[in-house]
């Protein structure tokens, strides 16, 4: 696999004359990809059904003619105006029941038969134009972003029931499923289920979980339409771009209908806007050295191939402050994706755009067409790639299962405010990390867990069984818990009680949470902290909390965590059982990460001092790139 550079691109924003000066540019700094085309729909189609395709044309020839390859995106986050008065329902009601409004981007409800199809065509339009031209497409733009998943208009509530109906067959069934008897919730027809939202309490969390699988799948249905549309005239790839800790839809399930996943990476907007434990005084300028490589780990299992569609050049404009990289961060945010086998990055924008709402927004170039702050940095990369090798995937020896829609069960039901998946799949994420080790990160539905030495299953709702399956031949060690297969995949308590672990014996009589400021001490030092499941079991107790509950247990080479354990318990525990399996670690010291491809051994710094690393100094924001350790 070659490794490549790209930009977006907004030729609507420029005058004509700019083009061939930005692609010949463009082509100079050694770009491979143009992303174009995806907010566009109000130059491309002015009036229903009145088309103006003569610029776009313009632009792509020009793209081509300079040897670049182009990116389509179709245009639907960005309805235009009229679209609103064909209809007038279609946009996404938030949960207290008010419309959103236009003036923004992504103001349309997911469920919106009408506007979906308003959305296929015009990407079967695109793709019956430009089919044989481009060289990859994007659908919509970032789905989930703006909190745009979850809809609670009429839409939404009939094809809710639809999905119901299908999923359970009868109100009895559901009625069972959720336990409705409690608080007489019982339904007799469909059409009694509303959406769940506006309860003077609580609503059923089994309810609440349906609406979220619900929302997900509404997504799925949504792309879907639109990858149809663009296969019939098109065999060029199709992608689309993700965010930064947006879970709200099943990205696992998303990715299986296109070939390329792709995300937007602003390290520094994520620092400061959801890293969680981010430690914003080390790293304002640097971003957190775990984050973007956690996206970048979990994205690469989404689809066949991954690349970072837009990557931060320079300050954003969407945080609470938006600070410049420290030099040396655009340089190494890029090598870091593609430490973690991205085929490109592609540097989001081209040129800053001196109105509207990301007119703060840096470019590669100024405003003035001036080079922009990371601009020098993008120039050296690109001359450090054309001495890179190509470079083939390689299975990492450390696997992490994320799962989505444990996500929304234990939004739906913390029982400890602050119990998250994404939180603690992320911290342990970050102790592997800072014990030198390379990770994949996994769909639930994973049926094989051959050739990894450790495999962490943290927080999982419950196992489905070809997860349950593997977990039991899995030739390495195999870490669950915390929280880990307690409950059905409704919501409710299993008859038998969890988990229900191949190879450990153990049972969960009760769960109890407790706030940061009652952790728990560990005998072995660090805390067990927010959750605690009281285990009767055979297995070997290997950690406990001082009065003695077991907090991580063990038999052979399976073992299973009880607690939410602090980030000193957490590296511990894990560099023991990295150990134990065979893995070499390393003490890393705060801020140097490392990252092993097939045949590369890559060093990040992200810290504002100089680190050493096995003999070396790696300077601020520094990568180094040595072979591979056999
Ligand atoms: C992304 C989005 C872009 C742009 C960018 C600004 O989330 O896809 O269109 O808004 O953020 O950082």
């Amino acid at each position: 696999m070659t490794r490549t550079l790209g930009t977006c691109w907004y030729p609507e924003h420029w005058p004509e004359a700019m083009w061939a000066g930005d692609a010949a540019r463009m082509a100079d700094l050694g770009l491979t990809w143009v992303r174009i085309g995806e907010f566009a729909w109000s130059k491309l189609e002015p009036q229903p059904g009145r088309f103006d395709w003569g610029w776009l044309d313009r632009a792509v020839d020009i793209l081509t003619a300079a040897g670049l390859r182009v990116v389509m995106g179709t245009p639907s986050a960005t309805p235009p105006r009229w679209m609103l008065d064909r209809h007038p329902d279609m946009l996404a009601v938030d949960a207290e029941g008010r419309p959103r409004g236009f003036g923004s981007r992504r103001h349309y409800c997911f469920s919106h038969a009408g506007y979906r199809e308003e959305a296929a065509r015009m990407a079967g339009h695109m793709a019956k134009r430009y089919g044989d031209r481009v060289a990859a497409w994007q659908t919509d733009n970032e789905y989930g972003c703006h909190d745009t998943v979850l809809s609670y208009s009429d839409a939404a509530r009939d094809a809710f029931r639809d999905w119901l109906r299908h999923r359970y067959q009868t109100p009895e069934a559901l009625n069972a499923a959720w336990g409705n008897v409690f608080w007489s919730m019982d339904y007799a027809d469909w059409t009694e289920i509303d959406l769940p939202h506006l309860t003077v309490t609580e609503p059923n969390p089994s309810h609440a979980l349906a609406f979220r699988r619900f929302s997900s799948d509404q997504v799925i249905r949504w792309n879907a339409a639109q990858v149809e549309a663009i296969r019939a005239h098109s065999d060029a790839p199709i992608s689309h771009n993700y965010m930064g800790r947006v879970t709200e839809f099943d990205h696992h399930a998303l990715g299986r209908q296109m070939e390329i996943a792709t995300w937007d990476s602003y390290p520094l907007g994520f620092l400061l806007d959801r890293v969680p434990g981010g430690d914003r005084a080390a790293y304002l300028r640097q971003g957190d050295p775990d984050f973007q490589a956690f996206h970048h780990d979990l994205y690469r299992g989404v689809s066949p191939r991954w690349w970072v569609m837009e990557q931060q050049p320079g300050p954003v404009n969407w945080a609470p402050w938006n600070p410049a990289p420290l030099p040396g961060m655009v340089r190494l945010w890029t090598w870091e994706a593609f430490a973690h086998g991205a085929e490109c990055v592609s540097w989001f924008r081209w040129r800053q755009f001196p109105h509207a709402q990301e007119q703060q927004h840096a470019g590669l170039r100024r405003p003035d067409d001036g080079p922009g702050h990371g601009w020098a940095e993008a120039e050296q990369v690109a001359a450090e790639l054309h001495d890179a090798p190509d470079v083939s995937p390689v299975q990492a020896p450390v696997a992490l299962i994320f799962d989505y829609a444990s996500q929304w069960a234990w939004e739906v039901q913390p029982q400890g405010a602050g119990f998250d998946h994404f939180a603690l799949a992320f911290d342990l994420y970050r102790a592997l990390r800072s014990l030198g080790l390379s990770i994949d990160i996994l769909p639930p539905d994973t049926a094989n867990l051959d050739g990894y030495a450790l495999v962490l299953v943290p927080g999982l709702l419950s196992l489905a069984d070809p997860l349950r399956a593997a977990i039991g031949a899995a030739p390495g060690v195999v870490l669950t818990g915390p929280r880990t297969d307690l409950k059905t995949r409704d919501l409710g308590i299993p008859q038998a009680l969890g988990p229900d672990l191949p190879g450990l014996d153990a049972t969960s009589v009760m769960e109890e949470t407790f706030p940061p400021d009652a952790a728990r001490p560990l005998r072995t030092g660090g805390h067990a902290t927010l959750w605690l499941e009281h285990l009767e079991t055979g297995a070997e107790i290997v950690e406990a909390t001082a009065d003695g509950t077991p907090a991580l247990i063990r038999a052979g080479n399976r073992a299973h965590f009880a607690t939410w354990p602090d980030p000193l318990a957490a590296r511990r525990i894990l560099r023991d059982l990295a150990q134990d399996a065979g893995l070499v670690t390393h003490d890393l010291p705060k801020g140097l990460r490392l990252r092993d491809t097939g045949t590369e051994r890559f060093v990040f710094n992200y810290a504002a001092e100089a680190r050493a690393f096995d003999g070396e100094d790696v300077p601020p924001a520094g990568v180094l790139r040595r072979p591979r350790p056999s």
